[in-house]
């Protein structure tokens, strides 16, 4: 187990980097599969995504402990990048879940086990919030990512080494 330093992302952090990564790449699928698709795939799509928030929580955490002792971010456009990426990873699923809740359509169930009660009855608030939010911003966070795999790559091969921070 190798921790954070300033040359390199640690084993936690990357575990938790790569695995969001995959559950994210699911999660695009499921945004860009068709309307019939992503009704079959909705209970995949809410147990992932409930999943996504439990590890967001913990990564933020993890990061907020480990920020003295990681890679130096080459300028402030990369923090914020960062910063904003964490923001979208965090309010996208917290949005969701609070509809999940206020609908009052039944509990919340990951893999079939039973996580979260509904409302008993609906709060529109929260389905109006994530009609009009979760979908755009789920949008605008994958739009930031593929920025961030463009310029992870890009610093790679022109020499920078910076996927060696996160694989290697
Ligand atoms: C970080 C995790 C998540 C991401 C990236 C994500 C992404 C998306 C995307 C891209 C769409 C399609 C929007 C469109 O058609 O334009 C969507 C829709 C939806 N998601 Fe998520 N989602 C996440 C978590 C969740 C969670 C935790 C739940 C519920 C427990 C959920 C429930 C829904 C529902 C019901 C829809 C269809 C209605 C709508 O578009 O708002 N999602 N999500
Ligand atoms: C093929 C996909 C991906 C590649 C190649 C990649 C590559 C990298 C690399 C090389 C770093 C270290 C950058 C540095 O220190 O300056 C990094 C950090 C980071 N990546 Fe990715 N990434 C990928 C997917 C994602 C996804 C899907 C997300 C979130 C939606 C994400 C969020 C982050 C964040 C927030 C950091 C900052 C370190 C941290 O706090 O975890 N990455 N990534």
């Amino acid at each position: 187990m190798r921790s954070d330093n300033s040359q390199v992302y640690g084993t936690v952090s990357r575990i938790l980097h790569w695995s969001m990564a995959l559950c994210f790449g699911f999660m695009l699928y499921t945004g860009l599969a068709g309307e019939d698709t992503f009704r079959a795939l909705l209970p995949y799509h809410k147990s992932v995504g409930a999943i996504l928030m439990v590890l967001i929580i913990v990564r933020t955490i993890w990061a907020i402990i480990n920020r003295k002792n990681r890679p130096a971010p080459a300028n402030i456009f990369v923090t914020l990048g960062h910063f904003a990426l964490y923001l979208l990873m965090i309010a996208v699923p917290t949005i969701a879940l609070l509809r999940q809740y206020g609908a009052a359509r039944g509990p919340l169930e990951v893999f079939g086990v039973k996580v979260m009660e509904a409302a008993a009855e609906k709060i529109e608030w929260t389905v109006e919030l994530a009609g009009a939010l979760h979908g755009e911003l789920a949008w605008a966070l994958f739009a930031l990512t593929a920025g961030h795999i463009v310029m992870a790559i890009y610093h790679q091969i022109k020499g920078d080494k910076i996927l060696n921070r996160m694989a290697h």
